[in-house]
């Protein structure tokens, strides 16, 4: 049996606490072991780590993740970073000084000359890193890919995203950067489109991307117009069109607006035939000769 990953995770609160709970089963089965984790409001989540059961696990905790990668760094196999958007880059720059592999959250950043610094510097570290766009290892999400790019469906035209996902106001309060353009200088852009529905906006480029299974579209130019009904400083709606360089249209239509239960779907048309997908519910092929 392999030795457990050794764990060390960024935060508790918000989807860190998710992390939390997964590593602990993880660790159930023999699996894992969580080594330590930090939070600059550790203390405001002492009925978590008493649920989590840090002091039997033995669980190191840290005011900070400096501190908490100077004490117990060199004993982790991976280091879980699920903070503000803003703060990852400099997370994931100390996991691979370490030459730590990182799973980091989604989005990686939304400050495009920071993420092509990571980039760099993660395609010159002892480990790749990764990002948790979870849906993408979806196994009918993967057939149906190979299926495309088999050409069984014919050219790929374009494809289309709806994510109506109402948000109330209390959303953008849960912490101070929801809904930020900008915050302490450094760029967070924080929207449907790059953070909350990120998954699906990057599900839609999957969709559209080849020759490879794990390939993504490339947009060549964007069109869009943003929208703001939420009182924050972003935008909460966008409609957005993208060519990609391989001549797909791209269209999105997304907003945190509204009221009720929320929608999504991704559609990807080709010439032989319309594929509707929706994670964790469905996936249609509709034959453009009738059949479904
Ligand atoms: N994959 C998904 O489905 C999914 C779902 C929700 C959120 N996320 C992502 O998770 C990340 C965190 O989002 P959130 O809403 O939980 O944020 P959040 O602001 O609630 O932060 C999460 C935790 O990080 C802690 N934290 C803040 N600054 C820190 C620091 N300097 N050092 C250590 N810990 C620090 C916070 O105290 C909090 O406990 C974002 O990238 C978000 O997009 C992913």
């Amino acid at each position: 049996m392999k030795p457990p990953i050794r764990i060390g995770i960024v935060g508790m609160g918000g989807f860190a606490g998710w992390h939390h709970n997964t590593v602990a089963k993880l660790e159930e089965r023999g699996e894992a072991r969580l080594i330590c984790t930090c939070d600059p409001a550790a203390a405001t989540f002492a009925a978590q780590q008493a649920d989590w059961k840090f002091n039997a696990r033995g669980v190191s905790v840290f005011p900070d993740y400096r501190t908490m990668l100077a004490a117990c760094g060199s004993q982790l196999d991976l280091l879980v970073v699920p903070t503000p958007i803003q703060l990852h880059a400099e997370m994931h720059r100390a996991g691979v000084e370490l030459g730590l592999p990182v799973y980091l959250e989604k989005p990686p950043t939304l400050d495009y000359l920071e993420l092509e610094e990571m980039i760099v510097r993660d395609r010159s570290a002892r480990k790749s890193s990764f990002v948790g766009f979870n849906f993408i290892i979806e196994k009918p999400r993967l057939a149906l890919k190979e299926r495309i790019l088999a050409g069984e469906f014919g050219a790929v035209r374009s494809a289309t995203l709806i994510a109506l996902w109402p948000r109330p106001a209390d959303y953008f309060r849960r912490n101070s950067w929801a809904g930020r353009l900008m915050m302490d200088g450094r760029v967070v852009l924080d929207s449907c489109f790059g953070n909350a529905n990120a998954h699906f906006v990057h599900n839609l480029l999957f969709w559209t991307g080849g020759p490879e299974l794990y390939s993504w579209a490339q947009p060549a130019a964007v069109r869009a117009e943003l929208y703001r009904a939420h009182a924050i400083e972003g935008a909460d709606t966008f409609f957005v069109e993208a060519d990609t360089t391989t001549g797909v249209n791209l269209r999105f239509a997304l907003s945190h607006t509204g009221t009720g239960a929320g929608t999504h779907a991704e559609t990807v048309l080709c010439d032989k035939a319309t594929l509707k997908y929706i994670v964790g519910q469905h996936a249609e092929i509709r034959w453009h000769d009738g059949r479904t």
